[in-house]
């Protein structure tokens, strides 16, 4: 059941989990971003109402800096984040240690990075107008320092990136030290990727299915280098916001490796990260990634990166607390699964948010030793087997049964197969065709989700739509099965409702599969493709309605009302209203119209093939 899993997280994702407020301060994963995630709120845009300020404008090893979080016009607040940043080396590791919280039971440390004391965070949500820590330098030269600060002034108000002014080392410290990995700092130019040499000197998974390279949605390269045992990758996504690359053991989405290339306006960094299991992506140090290009330009986000073949995440699985962290292991030399997800940025930040739109997964695991060409898919195999079902039953099936009911009764010159007249074979083959389709499709879908009827909204109206045309053709089917006699008195009535909720079916099930489109996390390409595909099989269909009454109309008209005229020679017809093959409804029109029902079908497969 593997394979369910991305939707599964998806779902949980739209509904859970981004309604926590943290009246007990900020997790540990903020440590990095320190964005508090308040159901999706956005930070405030003034700079003014609150205020950092430092006790003094250099430090020297292990001193102190008194750091005052204010308003000056005494706004009260209720939640707090401050950490210490070098501003010219390794920007993303704390630095020093704060001491000294006032006031004390508001004010809690936090350890991130695995440096004890490394943040303060707030402990509480009691109004307070003022706090007060101090902070102790490293015992080292770590140049210029600045203090990052967000105020939560309530849960729907917080006013993210406050900082103080730069406090520098005193001239008489010494030289300032490097650190012993100096994070590579981003260039902001990315040369165009060649996606040409896919599956021969660089390996590729490229989304969709059909596309090449520049035309994909989404698209990632690698290429090995066995010499400094470390890969290379390329990524480009046509995305707003971020986009992911997931390192992942299984199809499953958690306790996997992630790199992103996030934008913020135009600028693009590129982070390390982790997804922690069902729950939410965490930043990571990116510090042994390298030669990092990252841009935008005209809304294609493009980015390179060199990852060590081997990769070890130290991860604090646990929310809050001083827990050790877990080292998790993502080494190239083990086949793993890609996943590319993309989704927005929390406004004014490179911080990424949840993605609605499915990921891509790789079909198979990737062996980043062989140049090949991956494809993925966002959809679970069940989905596309549902999906796949549904559209060969109501864009194929369900029509033919009708347009036979409704125009065929008088065709086929009345020749009858084991005393059944043939337009009644087909219908009623179509019609058990149908049902069997869609109750098989019904339980793939079913046996996917568990049992469990989805709680996402946006495929609310689809299931209701849908359990309609369950109910419906079931209905019908039964209703065919114990109609009454040819002489029975409530024939025509039977005819009458078997007619309209037939046509009843097929209209919902139009409905329902573009409805179907409408769940959230499928993305844009497909909604579009369904969408149009629907329309115009639908436009097709009305198309062929006319024509099919039109000429019944034109054929009863010309052929019996008009007996005797020279021009159609029908003669014989003038004292015989009955039909015969003369007014036999075309055969040629129900040739195209068996094409029409090829075609839908065939583009409705190549939405679940391509997708
Ligand atoms: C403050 O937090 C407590 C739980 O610690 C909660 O019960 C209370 O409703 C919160 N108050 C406000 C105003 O949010
Ligand atoms: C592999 O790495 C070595 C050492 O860094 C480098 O000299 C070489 O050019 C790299 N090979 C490729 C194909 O990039
Ligand atoms: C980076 O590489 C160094 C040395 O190879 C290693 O000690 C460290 O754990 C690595 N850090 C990460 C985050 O992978
Ligand atoms: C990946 O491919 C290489 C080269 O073909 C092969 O030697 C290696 O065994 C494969 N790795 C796995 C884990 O199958």
């Amino acid at each position: 059941m593997d394979i369910l899993k991305p939707t599964v997280y998806v779902i949980l994702l739209l509904t859970v989990p981004n309604t926590w407020s943290y009246p007990h301060g900020a997790p540990i994963d903020t440590c990095m971003t320190m964005l508090p995630k308040h159901r999706g709120t956005q930070s405030q845009l003034d700079r003014s109402l609150y205020r950092v300020t430092v006790s003094g404008t250099s430090y020297r090893p292990g001193s102190t800096v008194k750091v005052t979080i204010d308003s000056p016009s005494r706004a009260e607040f209720k939640g707090v984040q401050v950490r210490a940043h070098s501003t010219l080396m390794n920007q993303e590791e704390l630095v020093g240690e704060f001491t000294n919280l006032v006031p004390p039971d508001k004010l809690i440390h936090v350890s991130c990075q695995g440096k004890k004391r490394s943040m303060v965070s707030h402990s509480n949500n009691e109004t307070v107008t003022s706090v007060t820590v101090d902070w102790t330098a490293p015992s080292q030269n770590i140049g210029p320092v600045i203090f990052d600060v967000t105020v939560v002034q309530s849960f729907f108000k917080f006013y993210f990136g406050l900082h103080s002014v730069v406090v520098q080392p005193d001239p008489s410290f010494g030289p300032i030290v490097q650190p012993t990995i100096l994070a590579s700092p981003i260039k902001s130019y990315v040369s165009p990727i060649d996606w040409s040499e896919c599956g021969d000197t660089k390996g590729c998974l490229l989304y969709p299915r059909y596309c090449t390279g520049d035309d994909c949605k989404v698209g990632v390269s690698y290429r090995l280098n066995t010499t400094d045992s470390t890969a290379r990758f390329e990524l480009m996504g046509k995305v707003d916001g971020y986009l992911s690359l997931g390192f992942s053991h299984d199809m499953i989405m958690g306790e996997d490796q992630t790199i992103s290339c996030s934008a913020m306006a135009d600028t693009v960094t590129i982070q390390n990260g982790f997804n922690h299991n069902m729950k939410y992506n965490s930043r990571e140090l990116r510090t042994n990634l390298t030669n990092l290009e990252a841009a935008k330009v005209d809304g294609l986000l493009m980015c390179r990166f060199t990852r060590p073949v081997i990769m070890n995440l130290d991860v604090y699985i646990e929310e809050f607390g001083d827990a050790d962290p877990t080292p998790f292991t993502f080494d190239l030399a083990d086949d793993m699964h890609l996943f590319l997800a993309w989704g927005k940025t929390y406004t004014l930040t490179d911080v990424i948010g949840y993605h609605y739109e499915m990921p891509v997964v790789s079909e198979s695991k990737v062996n980043f030793s062989k140049n090949r060409m991956y494809r993925g898919s966002v959809m679970p195999r069940l989905i596309r087997a549902h999906a796949s079902l549904m559209a060969v039953a109501w864009l194929g099936f369900a029509g033919l049964a009708i347009i036979l009911a409704r125009y065929y009764k008088d065709g086929f010159n009345d020749k009858k197969i084991c005393g059944i007249k043939i337009w009644f074979h087909i219908h009623r083959i179509s019609a058990l065709m149908t049902f069997v389709l869609t109750v098989s499709g019904l339980i793939l879908v079913l046996i996917k989700l568990d049992g469990k009827i989805t709680q996402d909204e946006s495929a609310h109206t689809h299931m209701c739509l849908g359990f309609t045309v369950v109910s419906l053709v079931c209905a019908q089917v039964l209703a065919g099965l114990l109609r009454p006699g040819l002489e029975s008195k409530v024939r025509p009535i039977f005819n009458f409702f078997h007619r309209l909720l037939g046509q009843a079916a097929l209209i919902i099930s139009a409905a329902t599969i573009i409805y179907a489109y409408k769940i959230a996390d499928f993305t844009y390409e497909m909604q579009r493709f369904g969408e149009r595909t629907v329309a115009v099989w639908a436009g097709f269909f009305v198309f062929f309605e006319i024509l099919f009454v039109g000429y019944k109309y034109f054929a009863s008209k010309v052929l019996v009302f008009r007996p005797g005229s020279d021009e159609y020679n029908l003669d014989k017809l003038s004292n015989n209203l009955e039909p015969d093959e003369t007014t036999s409804p075309s055969h040629i029109l129900l040739f195209c119209f068996i094409v029409f029902i090829a075609c839908s079908i065939t583009a409705a497969l190549c939405m679940t093939i391509f997708f």
